[in-house]
């Protein structure tokens, strides 16, 4: 028996609510119907009382003693919202509360389910599908809806599926205990971190200030989800994450080469360290001395494009559907050159984030925004270095499940 709160939106389609409900409490769980003020014009609450057992409430002000806002949340082992309006998805997605359900999912911990139903042109909107994307972001499963016959006679993408195809999407989040697509369980997961040193004798070389702090969070974050990761480390002090199997790497060549040898069955790569795109020609066997006269120029040459390499390598060799991510530390934000980065590297995802403003390298917050091959552009707001990874892989788990 498990604690279900079925959430209801404000749309037609919350006749069919009624039976995911029937077949929830069939199947032994409790379940308590969160329905929005206005989805009672929809069904009304003697319906869902009757059918769940369970009293009815839309807003925070009644059982005020019970904190319901917080208490239903925290208890609940998978919230299911179906119908799902735009405007729902909207408040979810800006973590706004203006009732009891979405009071609840700011406090809820267990598995979400959105289920949207609308129609076509409001599902198709630029800003539904950013807010999709960023419930998705954030390991909330938003359900496609199914195409059909939609409320009047126009029909396309929109329609909510029906009550057994929600019953079996909530049963598996239900048994997985974790949300489905966001889940990295039993997928292989290779990230770069830290910053690459380029010798120029025994004790010197060309550096960046770059800690690999965002590389360890994105492995924390992955073997969180389930993941079985790698992690290429280059010249990084970090106690190694718990369960994470680590390469060190000095130079970008050694990275280049350990990152190849790794990416062959990797099912997301994430490319965080900070690489050195030149090298000196020469490195002296000997230290460089001050009294041995002027110092000739240092001659440089190009390092290999990692990331690039491995986006181009992928059609021939990386497993079905690999997912690429990069990184772009930018001290500008010009959108046009962030989007001209992503179609260079030819990866799935760029992670754009600011350097500067306290921002960046050796900074604990970090803030980005994650532009995709897709056209989608996915802010996220600053945070800790964990929770951006969290968001990102959970981009990268939407993209692979
Ligand atoms: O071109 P830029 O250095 O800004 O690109 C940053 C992204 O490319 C990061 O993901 C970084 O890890 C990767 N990169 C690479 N090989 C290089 C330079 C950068 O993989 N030689």
């Amino acid at each position: 028996m498990a604690r279900v709160i079925l959430g209801v939106g404000a749309g037609i389609a919350a006749y069919k609510a009624c039976e995911l409900l029937r077949r929830l409490r069939e199947a032994g769980h409790r379940v308590r119907v969160i329905p929005t003020p206005d989805a009672l014009r929809f069904v009304g609450a003697p319906t869902w009382e009757a059918l769940s057992g369970e009293p009815v409430a839309t807003g925070v002000w009644t059982d005020v003693d019970e904190v319901p806002h917080v208490r239903l949340g925290q208890g609940a082992d998978l919230i299911i919202v179906a119908p799902a309006t735009a405007d729902l998805l909207a408040r979810a997605a800006a973590g706004m509360a203006p009732d009891l359900l979405t009071n609840t999912l700011l406090t809820a911990r267990c598995p979400v389910v959105f289920a949207p139903a609308m129609h076509t042109e409001m599902w198709e909107h630029p800003a539904t599908r950013a807010n999709v994307e960023t419930l998705r972001s954030r390991g909330v499963t938003v359900v496609d809806p199914a195409v059909g016959r939609l409320t009047g006679k126009d029909s396309g993408a929109g329609r909510l599926p029906e009550p057994a195809t929600l019953y079996e999407i909530a049963d598996q989040a239900l048994s997985s205990g974790t949300d489905l697509r966001s889940s990295l369980a039993s997928r292989r997961v290779l990230i770069s971190a830290g910053g690459t040193r380029e010798e120029l004798d025994p004790v010197r070389f060309l550096g960046n200030w770059s800690t690999g702090r965002q590389g360890y969070a994105f492995a924390r974050a992955a073997a969180a989800r389930g993941a079985e990761v790698t992690l290429v480390a280059a010249n990084v002090e970090l106690p190694d994450p718990p369960g994470v199997k680590v390469v060190p790497v000095v130079s970008a060549r050694e990275m280049h080469a350990a990152m190849l040898a790794e990416a062959v069955s990797a099912d997301v790569i994430v490319m965080t360290a900070a690489v050195a795109d030149y090298r000196p020609v020469t490195r002296s066997e000997e230290k460089i001395k001050k009294d041995a006269g002027p110092l000739d120029p240092i001659e440089l040459t190009e390092n290999p494009d990692i990331l690039a390499g491995l986006s181009a390598r992928r059609a021939s060799d990386g497993p079905d559907g690999q997912v690429i991510v990069g990184f772009a530390a930018e001290t500008d934000t010009d959108p046009g050159a962030a989007k001209a980065k992503l179609a260079r590297k030819g990866c799935d995802f760029l992670v754009v984030n600011e350097v500067g403003n306290g921002l960046g390298f050796g900074a604990v917050d970090n803030e980005a925004v994650v532009l995709g091959s897709d056209g989608s552009r996915v802010p996220i707001p600053r945070g800790s270095k964990d929770e951006l990874a969290d968001a990102v892989l959970g981009l990268a788990a939407a993209r692979i499940n």
